[in-house]
Formats: structure tokens, sequence, C-alpha cells
């Protein structure tokens, strides 16, 4: 098992759950935050205004998925965020150690659904 946690352009939220949902990854948590990647120092555009300053709105994404899931949903992330533009956002790819479905006490493969 694995949890992917994608920083996104905000903008791009739509096209992500909409490539998330037709490759069949429909479980997620969402929250906004404020990030800076390598461009730290530097402007970066969000909703068409430059900043200066480095902390830019991104929306964070979370999924916990099976091995077969991993790379489908990487990919359903690049498609929906990518512009090509510096700031599209970033992928983290981590070992998840357990899930618990706190209704039924299942765990592992089968708590992750
Ligand atoms: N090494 C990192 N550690 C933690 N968060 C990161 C890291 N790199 C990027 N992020 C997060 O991801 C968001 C998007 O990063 P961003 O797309 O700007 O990456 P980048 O490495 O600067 O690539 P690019 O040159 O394409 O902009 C950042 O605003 C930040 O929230
Ligand atoms: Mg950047």
């Amino acid at each position: 098992m694995k949890l992917i946690t994608a920083l996104i352009q905000p903008h791009r939220l739509q096209k992500v759950k909409d490539e998330l949902f037709k490759a069949q990854v429909t479980k997620m948590t969402l929250n906004n935050v404020l990030g800076c990647g390598q461009q730290a120092g530097y402007t970066e555009s969000f909703r068409g205004q430059l900043h200066e300053v480095n902390l830019i709105p991104k929306v964070r994404i979370e999924i916990a998925v099976n091995e077969d899931f991993v790379q489908r949903a990487i990919d359903a992330i690049s498609r929906g965020a990518r512009t090509g533009k510096i700031g599209d956002g970033k992928i983290f790819i981590t070992e998840l150690a357990e899930v618990v479905r706190i209704r039924t006490g299942e765990r592992g493969k089968i708590a992750i659904g």
C-alpha cells in the first residue's frame, strides 16, 4: 500500500478530479495549503497575479491506494495538473504501513477499499 500526496494548482483541481474518476480512483482527502517549490525567492503566478512572496496557495490531495493503483493514480494526477509551466506541482509517494476501517475493524488491502 502507498500514500500518494499531491500538491497541485487550485485551478487544476477539477481536471485532476475528472482524471482520477476516469481512472477509477474515487477516494481522496483534500485540503487547501500554502507552499513553495524550487522558485523560492522568485515569482509565481496565482489567478493571473504575480506573487513575490514565497508561499502560494496549492491544493493538497491525499490518496491511499493498493499497489495496482499507484501508477494509474500518478498518471491521472499528472494528466490533470500539468500545464508545462513552473508550479504545476509535485507528487510524493510513501509506503503506507496500515489502514483500519473504523466501522468494521478491517485492515490493510480490504480496508483501503
Ligand atoms: N521538496 C518539497 N518539500 C515539500 N513540499 C514541496 C517540495 N517541493 C514542492 N513542494 C510543494 O509542492 C508545491 C508545488 O511545487 P512546484 O510545482 O513549484 O515544484 P518545483 O520543484 O518548484 O517545480 P517547478 O520548477 O515545476 O515549479 C509547492 O508549492 C510546495 O507546496
Ligand atoms: Mg516551483
